[in-house]
C-alpha cells in the first residue's frame, strides 16, 4: 500500500478515536499510577492504543508495533516497517483539564520516519507529515511563518525537571529568550514549534512515541532535532532533545557543550 493510502487510513483511525475519547471523557476515566503518582494513565490510553493496534494488525499484519502502553507484541528492532504510538500524549492534562493532550502516531521503515501524524485533540488540530511531501495543517499545506529566527527573538519551552534542577545551567539559556511556556505535552510542544509559536522545545528524557511524529512532521520544515549531544534520535531508547530552528539549535547546542 503506498503511503497516501496509509496516511488516509491512519487520518481516519486517528478521527474516530478521537470521538470516542471527546464522548467518554466525562465519565469516570479509571486513571491509575505508572512508575510514580504522576505518570498516570487511564482506561483511554489503554483503549485508545488497543484500537490502533487492532487497525494495524488487521491492515498490516505483521508489521512492528512501538506504543507507550505495551499490550502486546513490541520491537526490538527497527528493521522493515514499524508504527510508533502515544494513544494519548498529556495523560497529565487529559485528566487534569480535559484539554491540551494529543493523540500520536507515526510509521517508519528501517528506522527512518515515513508518517508522522499529531492531532490535537480539543483543539482539533491535524498536522500530518509524510517524508519528502511536506506537512498538512487540517488539510492545507503548512509552512511556519519563517524559517529561522535566533533564540533571542521567540519563546522556548523546557521540560519542567530540567529546568528545575537547572541541569547544564539551563536557566541561564532560558533567560537569552524572550520567555519560557511549559505544555505538558511533547507532541503539542513540537507543534508549537512547528507553528513556529516556539523556537525550541527542550526535554532530558522522551521515549520513541513522544519523539516519532513530531520528528516527522518537524523535520519536513526544515526543524532541528538532535540529542543534547548533537546525536541523532535512538528510537529504541528514551532521548534528551533539542527541537529548533537552525540557529536557536546551534545556539543551545553550544550552551550545552559549554555547561554540562
Ligand atoms: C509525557 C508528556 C510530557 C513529557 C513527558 C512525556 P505522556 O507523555 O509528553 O509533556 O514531559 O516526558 O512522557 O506520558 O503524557 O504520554
Ligand atoms: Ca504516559
Ligand atoms: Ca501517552
Ligand atoms: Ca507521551
Amino acid at each position: 500500500m503506498d503511503v497516501l493510502m496509509r496516511r488516509d487510513l491512519i487520518i481516519d483511525w486517528v478521527e474516530t478515536a478521537a470521538q470516542e475519547i471527546k464522548t467518554q471523557m466525562s465519565n469516570d476515566l479509571e486513571v491509575e499510577s505508572k512508575s510514580n503518582r504522576k505518570d498516570l494513565v487511564t482506561k483511554l490510553d489503554k483503549a485508545t492504543e488497543t484500537f490502533f493496534r487492532k487497525q494495524i494488525n488487521h491492515y498490516f499484519p505483521g508489521e512492528g508495533i512501538l506504543g507507550e502502553e505495551g499490550m502486546g507484541e513490541t520491537v526490538e528492532n527497527l528493521t522493515g516497517p514499524v508504527w510508533i504510538i502515544d494513544p494519548i500524549d498529556g495523560t497529565a492534562n487529559f485528566v487534569l483539564q480535559h484539554n491540551h493532550f494529543a493523540i500520536m502516531i507515526a510509521f517508519y521503515e528501517d528506522g527512518l520516519g515515513q508518517i508522522g501524524v499529531i492531532y490535537d485533540v480539543m483543539a482539533d488540530e491535524l498536522f500530518v507529515g509524510i517524508k519528502g511531501q511536506g506537512v498538512t495543517w487540517n488539510g492545507h499545506t503548512w509552512q511556519p511563518p519563517f524559517t529561522d529566527k535566533p533564540l533571542d527573538q521567540g519563546l522556548l519551552a523546557v521540560n519542567g525537571s530540567l529546568l528545575m534542577a537547572n541541569r547544564w545551567q539551563v536557566q541561564e539559556l532560558i533567560d537569552q529568550a524572550m520567555g519560557l511556556r511549559i505544555y505538558g505535552s511533547a507532541g503539542l510542544e513540537f507543534l508549537a514549534v512547528a507553528k513556529g509559536e516556539l523556537l525550541a522545545y527542550i526535554s532530558p528524557n522522551l521515549k520513541p512515541w513522544d519523539i516519532a511524529a513530531g520528528a516527522v512532521i518537524c523535520e519536513e520544515l526544515g526543524i532541528k532535532l538532535s540529542q543534547f549531544d548533537g546525536s541523532a534520535i535512538d528510537y529504541l531508547a528514551a532521548n534528551p532533545i533539542i527541537l529548533a530552528y537552525p540557529k536557536s539549535h546551534q545556539k543551545i547546542r553550544h550552551h550545552y557543550d559549554s555547561n554540562k
